[in-house]
C-alpha cells in the first residue's frame, strides 16, 4: 500500500486481541503500523507485534522483494512495535538499528541485541538518498525513549504512538480513502487510557512540532492522517490540556439499586436544569476505558458508591485510582454514597476530592439504607449546584 511513491505501509491488523495492554477492550481491533521508505537506502520504521511476524515479513517482501533493508528506525520501544526487532535482525543481519540512547539501551534490555546500531540525538539527520530523515525526541509520550522521525523530503511525520487510535484498518490506510467515523471516539479512548497521564509532555511535543510542515502523519496505530491532520492535532491538543465540554459524567456503583436511585435523581435534575450532555456509567457494567474517555470529555464529574467491607465499592476504588494515575485536572466534582450500618464510602470519596483538588460544587450526599424524600432533596441540590457551576462558564 503506497503512502507516497516511495513510502509503503507494511503494518498489520489485530482483530484477535480482547484487551490491549491486557487492560483496554478493542472491539474494533487495533493496527500495528510499520512503514518502508524506499530510496538509495531502505529504511523500515518501527515493527509490529511479534505474533504477526509471518504476515509482516510477507508484506515487506511484497514491497522490496529481495532487496536488503539498511536501517530499522525505532521510534518507540513498547513491544507492540518493537516485538519483531529480533526476527527482523535474523532476516536482515546487516540492518542497522537506529534509535536514541535510551532506545538502544532498551533494545539490549528486551532483546539482547548486539548487532549494528546508530545512536541519534535530537535534531540529527540521516540521509537515505533523496529522503532526509530528522529525529526529534518527545520523551514521555508516553515512554521515556519516544521520538518521532520526520521526512523533510515528503513532509511525512512518523509519529510513533502520538496521534494514534484504537481500531484496525478496514481495507484502506489513508484517511481520505476510508470512512474514519469509528476512529474519533476510539482516539479519545486511546488517549485517555494510554497517554492520558502525560498531558504536559504531549503539549511540549506539539509545541516542538508546531513549526514543521506536515502533509502526512504516519502513526503506529490507526489510519494514516492526511486530510484530517488539523482535527487530529486538535483532539490531542484539547485532551492534553485537560479541556472539556459542558456535560456531566455520573459514575456510580450499586448492588441493589438504592445508590442508583441517587444517580438517576441527579441525572434527571441536571437535564431539567439545562445540561444536555449527561452520561451515566454503572461501574459494574461499563468498561472503565469508556468511563475514562467520557470523563476526559466532560467538565462535570459526579461519583457515587455504596460502602463495602468497611471501605468503598471496589469498582469505584479502581476508577479513583485510574483518575489519580492520569493526573486529570480541571474538573467540577460532586459525590454521593450510601451505607447500611457504618458509612465509609462518602468518607473515601471526600478524601479523593481533597487529593485531586477538583472544584467541589456542593457537599457530598450520604444515604443510610433506603432512598427517601430527604435524600432526594439533597441529590437535587447537588445536581443544581453542578448545573449552575457549568452554566456559569457559558459565554
Ligand atoms: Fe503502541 Fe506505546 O505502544
Amino acid at each position: 500500500m503506497n503512502i507516497t511513491d516511495s513510502i509503503f505501509y507494511v503494518g498489520v491488523n489485530d482483530r484477535n486481541k480482547h484487551l490491549f495492554e491486557g487492560l483496554w477492550p478493542v472491539p474494533y481491533g487495533v493496527s500495528y503500523n510499520s512503514y518502508i521508505i524506499s530510496d538509495g537506502k531502505t529504511a523500515l520504521v518501527d515493527t509490529v507485534d511479534v505474533n504477526f511476524f509471518d504476515k509482516y515479513i510477507g508484506k515487506i517482501h511484497e514491497v522490496i522483494g529481495d532487496r536488503k533493508i539498511d536501517y530499522l528506525i525505532i521510534n518507540h520501544m513498547e513491544p507492540d512495535h518493537s516485538g519483531s526487532i529480533k526476527l527482523i535482525r535474523k532476516y536482515y543481519p546487516d540492518i542497522v538499528l537506529v534509535g536514541n540512547k535510551q532506545t538502544l539501551a532498551m533494545v539490549n534490555g528486551y532483546y539482547g541485541e548486539t548487532g549494528a546500531t546508530l545512536e541519534v540525538k535530537d535534531g540529527d539527520v540521516l540521509s537515505l538518498g533523496k529522503h532526509q530523515l530528522s529525529f526529534h525526541l518527545i520523551p514521555m509520550v508516553h515512554w521515556p525513549e519516544t521520538m518521532v522521525t520526520y521526512d523533510s523530503t515528503e513532509n511525512v511525520l512518523f509519529s510513533g504512538d502520538a496521534f494514534g487510535c484504537f481500531g484496525a484498518l478496514n481495507g484502506g490506510v489513508i484517511d481520505c480513502k476510508i470512512n474514519t467515523d469509528i476512529y474519533w471516539d476510539e482516539m479519545e479512548r486511546y488517549y485517555s487510557c494510554i497517554v492520558g497521564k502525560y498531558g504536559a509532555q504531549v503539549q511540549r511535543a506539539l509545541a516542538k512540532l508546531a513549526g514543521i510542515p506536515i502533509d502526512t502523519i504516519c502513526s503506529t496505530h490507526g489510519p494514516v492522517w492526511r486530510e484530517e491532520i488539523p482535527r487530529v492535532i486538535s483532539v490531542y491538543d484539547r485532551l492534553s490540556k485537560y479541556e472539556a465540554e459542558e456535560g456531566v459524567v455520573i459514575a456510580y456503583g450499586t448492588m441493589y439499586g438504592n445508590t442508583e436511585q441517587m444517580a438517576e435523581t441527579i441525572a434527571e435534575t441536571l437535564s431539567e436544569n439545562g445540561i444536555r450532555n449527561v452520561v451515566l456509567h454503572n461501574l459494574s457494567k461499563s468498561d472503565q476505558s469508556y468511563v475514562l474517555k467520557d470523563i476526559f470529555k466532560y467538565k462535570g464529574l459526579i461519583l457515587g458508591a455504596p460502602t463495602y467491607n468497611n471501605s468503598i465499592y471496589p469498582e469505584m476504588e479502581y476508577l479513583m485510582s485510574k483518575l489519580e494515575m492520569r493526573d486529570l485536572k480541571h474538573r467540577y466534582l460532586g459525590c454521593f454514597g450510601s451505607f447500611t450500618w457504618a458509612g465509609q464510602a462518602v468518607r473515601r470519596l471526600d478524601a479523593f476530592a481533597d487529593k485531586v483538588k477538583y472544584e467541589v460544587v456542593a457537599s457530598s450526599v450520604e444515604m443510610k439504607q433506603g432512598f427517601c424524600s430527604d435524600i432526594k432533596e439533597k441529590c437535587i441540590n447537588l445536581a443544581v449546584a453542578m448545573a449552575d457551576r457549568l452554566k456559569s462558564d457559558r459565554i
